[in-house]
């Protein structure tokens, strides 16, 4: 179900290269380990409870606390993929019932509509790299996501960015526990009523992303070892066989195959190789063809673990193969920081020593400009031309010299949360990773080189420059540029007393969860008594009239499956109790926007409930993010980090 709802979903994550993973116990003593990986509903870990109870289990556990600092009891490792040429991949080094959370929650960050910012990146020009794009997902693993713009994308770092797809195997799914739990979503509305951050006034909102609840879980149970596989939807294949060249079988398929080699065995026994090239020859469909062995050789083999696992027989690795070819990535753990304005933070789950590897990433490369924010502006003559007004929030997250076109995206678990301090109170640093796996010749590529890779291949280490000790909020220093740009955006912020009513242009902001507790849904003749707050608006769940046909039959839109409505605009124009009952029948004029030609159709809809078809939604555009005055600025690298030859934007 879960796996299916991923798929309608995931409009365009296409290709994932890398991998890397998360889990949620067994070491010692569980439950103080599951409050150091953010407890296993983890939707927002404050620091002091979290770093309370590290220290608990520290007196608790006495001497044996070492069995936590283990470097051996690692649950999550960044390895090499089983699936050939297909870079790393996340296994789990522990057995994983099915349903369990993978790793603590991750950061989603919104991508406000990147085809109108960057039309460049749907062009096939080898001038301008986009890795990115192969890595996003829709708007809805962030719940609201979809309803603050027109057209989102996700870029969820962690493990839905790093573990790869083998849709034969898919045991692992992104979480939407926010469909039935609204105030579990990790948007901003939850946090702000937590009560635990900024006010309005506060100048670092709109800096970082709120959505800080993106998790994943297991499909089925999970063997010590076993490599962890995402489905990356439907649309994944056609990318996926252009680029590996060759077809790539489904779910279906390989049951399929399965069925076939059973009859096969029936009829002609598991040896006769004639009557098996036979049956290979006569298969028309490539995928299907694929799914099966090529030998009769390995009839035996297959028939055992069934043809979607022998495809790829490395997929359970063994204890010593991954601690001799991994790397450990649960190291670090989101959780809220101690920094004011910052929000999230990581902090780490082991005692590191100075000079020691906190955690490594993969790192996507990215272009600069290709996060550049532009506004249509009218000229007198009636044309029109684009302003560069800002940057999307993602530059926040990212890595770079100011002086390089190119930026670097992290992608493990936890890493954007690390935070900035002070020279004097970092206790961390980015290097170029030490581990086989980073490509270092690819730095003496020169930049035109490396934007055709469209590849990850580099890597980071975050090393300790401090003693951390479990617990510890591990912090990075951003560099000189960032820190001045922060402190003239607090200056300029104090001076003009700004804040972000006047930033939005609207007259009120009221939080989305505030309202949504009132659980009524107004009529537009109730509205006009007592409106909405400007940044909020009524949406209704719809899919287009041919999917609900047979509802629309009856009157009644009874729920479009029940599974995916999608959330659109609609004005409820009565509600009337029905006969006998004490519910109501709503009578809602929805509108839907054609996705081809951005054409609005009205429809007139009946409901019979309100409760999962209709709710308050923020307007567009209304939340902090897309503030104007919000801070923007990459991460800097200390110097020597970035090559000579890369910097292409000195004066
Ligand atoms: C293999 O199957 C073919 C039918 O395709 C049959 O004629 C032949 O006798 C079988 N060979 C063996 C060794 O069983
Ligand atoms: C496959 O297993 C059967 C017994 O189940 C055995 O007779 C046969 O020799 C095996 N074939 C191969 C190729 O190993
Ligand atoms: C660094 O930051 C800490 C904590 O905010 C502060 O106490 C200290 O004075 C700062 N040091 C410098 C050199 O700015
Ligand atoms: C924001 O500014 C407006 C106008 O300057 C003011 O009316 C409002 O009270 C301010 N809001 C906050 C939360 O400071």
């Amino acid at each position: 179900m879960a796996h299916k709802v991923a798929l309608l979903l995931s409009i365009c994550l296409q290709l994932s290269r890398a991998s890397a993973g998360g889990i949620t116990y067994s070491r010692g003593d569980k439950n103080a380990y599951l409050t150091a990986r953010g407890g296993d509903d983890s939707s927002d870990t404050d620091f002091k409870t979290l770093r309370g109870q590290l220290t608990k289990s520290t007196a608790a556990d006495g001497a044996k606390v070492t069995n936590y600092d283990d470097p051996n009891t690692c649950s999550i490792y960044l390895a090499p993929s089983s699936i050939p040429n297909s870079g790393l991949g996340l296994y789990t080094s522990v057995p994983l019932p099915e349903g369990t959370q993978i790793g603590s929650s991750q950061v989603g960050i919104l991508l406000q509509d990147p085809d109108f910012h960057n039309p460049s990146r749907n062009e096939v020009n080898p001038e301008t790299f986009n890795l990115l794009g192969n890595y996003v997902w829709s708007a809805t693993p962030l719940t609201y996501g979809e309803h603050q713009v027109q057209h989102g994308e996700s870029v969820c770092s962690g493990i839905g960015m790093m573990a790869n797809a083998h849709y034969g195997l898919i045991n692992i799914d992104i979480d939407s526990t926010w469909k039935n739990k609204p105030e579990m979503d990790g948007t901003d509305s939850h946090s702000i009523m937590a009560g635990k951050h900024s006010t309005l006034s506060d100048v670092g909102r709109g800096s970082f992303s709120w959505h800080s609840n993106v998790k994943y879980h297991t499909l089925k149970s999970m063997r010590a070892g076993e490599e962890m596989f995402l489905s990356y939807g439907p649309q994944w294949y056609e990318n996926a066989e252009r680029e590996f060249g060759g077809p790539i079988p489904s779910k279906e398929h390989y049951d399929e195959a399965d069925d076939m080699l059973r009859q096969f065995v029936e009829r002609f026994g598991r040896d006769n190789k004639s009557a098996y090239d036979k049956l290979l020859a006569r298969i028309q469909d490539k995928r299907l063809k694929a799914a099966l062995p090529n030998r009769v050789e390995d009839m035996n083999a297959t028939l055992e673990v069934g043809t979607a696992r022998f495809s790829v027989k490395d997929s359970i690795r063994s204890p010593d193969w991954l601690t001799e070819n991994g790397v450990c990535l649960d190291n670090l753990v989101g959780g809220t920081s101690t920094i004011a304005q910052a929000a999230r933070g990581a902090f780490a789950t082991k005692s590191i020593p100075k000079g020691g590897i906190i955690t490594t990433t993969p790192v996507l490369t990215l272009n600069r400009n290709h996060l550049k924010l532009f506004k249509e502006v009218h000229r007198k003559d009636g044309s029109t031309r684009r302003r560069h007004v800002g940057h999307q929030l993602l530059l926040n997250y990212c890595y770079g010299h100011p002086d390089s076109s190119l930026l670097f995206f992290p992608t493990s678990p936890s890493v954007s949360f690390l935070n900035h301090a002070n020279k004097t109170n970092a206790n961390a640093e980015i290097r170029w990773s030490s581990l086989p796996y980073h490509k270092s010749d690819w730095l003496d590529m020169s930049l035109r080189e490396l934007k055709k890779l469209e590849k990850t291949g580099l890597l980071f280490d975050i090393v300790a420059t401090k003693p951390i000790e479990r617990g510890d909020e591990v912090l990075l220093y951003y560099g000189e540029e960032w820190e001045e740009k922060w402190m003239s955006h607090i200056a300029n912020w104090e001076s003009s007393q700004k804040n972000f009513t006047d930033l939005l242009g609207l007259q009120t902001i009221v939080d989305l969860s505030s309202i949504e507790k009132e659980d009524i849904i107004k009529t537009v003749g109730e509205l006009e008594e007592e409106p909405l707050p400007s940044n909020i608006m009524t949406r209704c769940g719809f899919a287009l009239p041919s999917e609900t046909e047979e509802a629309a039959k009856h009157g009644t839109v009874k729920g479009f499956s029940a599974s995916d409505p999608k959330f659109v605009p609609c004005d409820i124009l009565d509600a009337d109790l029905m006969e006998g009952t004490d519910r109501y029948m709503y009578r809602a004029k929805v509108e839907h926007r054609s996705s081809e030609t951005g054409e609005i159709t009205l429809y007139s809809v009946k409901y019979d409930s309100a409760q999962n078809f209709m709710r308050y939604t923020d307007k567009p555009y209304t939340r902090d993010q897309f503030s104007k005055g919000a801070f923007r600025q990459p991460i800097g690298f200390s110097d020597g980090i970035m090559p000579e030859h890369w910097l292409d934007l000195k004066k």
